[in-house]
């Protein structure tokens, strides 16, 4: 893998980066001062600055104050501390709302969203993108070339969804590029249901609130356009940046199940996907999901490692109840992203805020100052991600994917008119990872343009929507001797939306070896039990499928109610591999016994099968060593872990052999030699 500003930037740190989101703009310079001191103190190597600094940058149009920013990136320089300096594109000044409303974005509901929140921008305003690109141009002429830049960082948590008549002139061009013409939308939209035909591209809008139903291709189209008009927005700042200097990184910063963006599209974009997670230190399954987001974040760039760039050290301010992280859940968690690809810890936000939104949002350095348990825990914790030094840049292997699709996520929640209209995308993938978690597969996640070529099983969870050559790759990857374990109501439509032609599911009846008649959401309650063919039963709920083998056995079958003897799993064997697909919602554990004995056939490796599942397992390498993370989440027992060969244990330094105890929410990162 190649990527020379990634591989300059871990130099430049000296391994994995320690830091986080820094906002002197808010403070008077003699804080500046004390911040850098306990910033050495904590082990800090890289602070994201000027994130939301745009009125203290350009305080009137035109007239540039970075005086300041001079100030501080010498002073962290001095101090030995890199610079991930942010265009502060996410918070466009009051003055140019005021001069020019029409960048502020209007809502679905068409109210127009006004100045003093944040992301107040519509991402198709011209005006918006000239003010953005102008504010960079000035930071990169200025600091490109300064010795405490790293990395650029540019806004902030690309977002909004704007429906102002920029975008709807947006949305048309972005339709004509893709159609190229109007009988070819009309026909993608199939306008002609409703008499919705356009007959001249100025009728096209931006789909506002549906006041009746609106037509689910057009909104789909829209959810693509949006996503596609923020990321040009990254693009032309990122193209500024480069223009005065191409070896510095350029990245921005993603959310967790973030709907609004197809990351799949992004990151290619960029020099390394970058993630703010914000685990709910009050759900006691958090860093499951967390753990699926390190996965994806890994995978969006092919396996390379990725960027924590965001993360509370301890309460966050932003829900209902905001509970702290116990002692010891901020260094796991940290540990944890380490262990799934990430080459940075970093945190929103360095100093705690006196006023402002988030005022109560927790800090590297607390309201409570440097004699603090959150600043110990920080220091310490900087300490040890300097130790980690040596797993910077290496990756992981996965035998296991999970498909993760953007389109497919829009398909199945974006647009009512479904058989239900109450599915969650994000709860169904996380039923099928959940399973693998427990059990400590490594797992990749992939998008249908993904490479298969290395996976032995291909997890599809309710994929409704996928474009052709998503059903190619899911297709071939079968034939050519994959296991591809599969989800009801997937490969119903096409990249339209519209339902593919000869029965359900017209993308994959040759592939499962099924036809299905019609598809039956349960009624509220309604249970029913499945008899599997090695006599277990299990219980069933929420959708059925009148399902009719073509080929395709099945694995188990309905042993009540209007479909009694109907298949509820088939199985497939397709080319020279296998499908199995659940054409209900099966108990958890009868799903999962059902997944984990697809992997064990499909020859996938597990080296951690046994260890519980609270004892999380995650392997990076490079030619040389591994590096094994054993992550206690149990925050009462200690795991006695028998591990082979010899290491040693990073953060403590001490030779590990034989067996190691992993204590309570405790870490142990033991590297040796690479098994081949
Ligand atoms: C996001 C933002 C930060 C801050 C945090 C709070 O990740 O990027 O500016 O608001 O949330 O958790």
């Amino acid at each position: 893998m190649t990527d020379p500003r990634m591989r300059a930037f871990r130099d430049r740190v000296g391994g994995l980066a320690y830091g986080g989101d820094y906002n002197p703009e808010q403070w008077d310079p003699g804080v500046w001062r004390e911040d850098v001191r306990l910033m050495r103190e904590a082990g800090v190597d890289l602070v994201s600055l000027g994130v939301f600094a745009w009125a203290s940058l350009e305080p009137e149009p035109g007239r540039y104050e970075f005086g300041w920013l001079d100030e501080v990136m010498d002073l962290l320089h001095e101090n030995g501390i890199a610079v991930n300096l942010a265009t502060p594109t996410a918070a466009p000044p009051a003055w140019l709302s005021q001069r020019h409303p029409e960048v502020l974005p209007v809502m679905a509901d068409g109210e127009r969203f006004g100045f003093g929140n944040r992301l107040h921008y519509d991402p198709s305003s011209p005006v918006y993108r000239e003010y953005a690109a102008n504010i960079t141009t000035r930071l990169a002429e200025r600091y490109s070339f300064h010795p405490a830049l790293a990395m650029w960082h540019i806004s902030n948590e690309y977002g909004p969804t704007a429906y102002n008549a920029a975008a709807s002139a947006g949305f048309r061009r972005w339709l004509q590029r893709r159609y190229g013409d109007l009988a070819t939308l009309n026909e993608a939209w199939t306008t002609r249901f409703w008499g919705q035909v356009y007959t001249d591209w100025d009728q096209v809008e931006v789909p506002g609130v549906p006041r009746t139903w609106m037509n689910p291709s057009r909104i789909l189209d829209f959810k693509r356009f949006t996503s596609d008009a923020l990321l040009e927005c990254f693009v032309a700042e990122r193209d500024i940046v480069r223009s005065f200097r191409d070896d510095i990184p350029v990245v921005t910063n993603f959310m967790r199940f973030y709907r609004h963006a197809d990351y799949w599209r992004w990151a290619p974009e960029e020099d390394a996907a970058a993630l703010d997670i914000y685990p709910d230190p009050a759900d006691p399954d958090a860093h499951v999901s967390a753990a699926f987001q390190f996965d994806l974040f890994r995978s969006l760039k092919g396996g390379r490692p990725w960027l924590l760039m965001e993360q509370a050290a301890s309460a966050v301010s932003q829900w209902r109840l905001n509970v702290v992280k116990e002692p010891g859940r901020m260094r796991l968690g940290s540990l944890q992203a380490v262990s799934r690809g990430a080459d940075s810890v970093m945190f929103f936000q360095w100093r705690a805020g006196r006023g402002g939104h988030e005022r109560f949002h927790s800090a590297m350095l607390p309201h409570s100052g440097p004699d603090s348990r959150t600043f110990r825990e920080v220091t310490a914790l900087g300490r040890e991600v300097g130790r980690l030094a040596p797993v910077a840049g290496t990756t992981t292997r996965a035998e296991v994917a999970v498909l993760f699709d953007w389109n497919g996520w829009w398909g199945l929640e974006e647009v009512w008119g479904l058989p239900r209209n109450d599915f969650s995308y994000v709860d169904t993938v996380m039923r099928h990872y959940r399973p693998l978690w427990e059990h400590h597969y490594a797992v990749d996640v992939v998008s249908t343009r993904s490479d298969l070529s290395s996976y032995k099983v291909l997890v599809v969870p309710n994929a409704y929507l996928m474009d052709d050559e998503g059903v190619a790759a899911v297709t071939e990857f079968a034939r050519g001797g994959g296991t591809v374990v599969m989800s009801f109501f997937s490969g119903v439509v096409d990249a339209c939306n519209r339902v593919r032609p000869d029965g359900y599911p017209g993308a994959f009846r040759r592939l499962i070896g099924a036809k299905i008649d019609e598809y039956w959401p349960a009624r509220p309650g309604e249970r029913f039990t499945v008899d599997f063919a090695d006599g277990r039963t299990a219980t069933a709920d929420w959708w059925r499928e009148d399902i009719h083998l073509e080929g395709g056995t099945a694995l188990a079958t309905y042993a009540d109610g209007l479909l009694k003897g109907r298949a509820a799993v088939v199985a497939n064997d397709f080319g020279a591999g296998r499908v199995v697909y659940f054409a209900t919602l099966l108990e958890q554990d009868a799903f999962d016994r059902v997944l984990l004995g697809e992997l064990r056939a499909a020859g996938v490796e597990n080296r951690f099968d046994g260890l519980p599942a609270h004892l999380e397992c995650a392997v990076r390498e490079d030619d040389r060593h591994e590096y094994l993370f054993l992550l206690n989440h149990d925050a009462q027992a200690s795991v006695a872990v028998p591990v082979d060969g010899h290491g040693t244990d990073l953060l403590t330094g001490l030779p590990a052999s034989g067996e190691v105890t992993v204590p309570p929410l405790g870490a142990v990162v033991m590297r040796r030699a690479r098994r081949v």
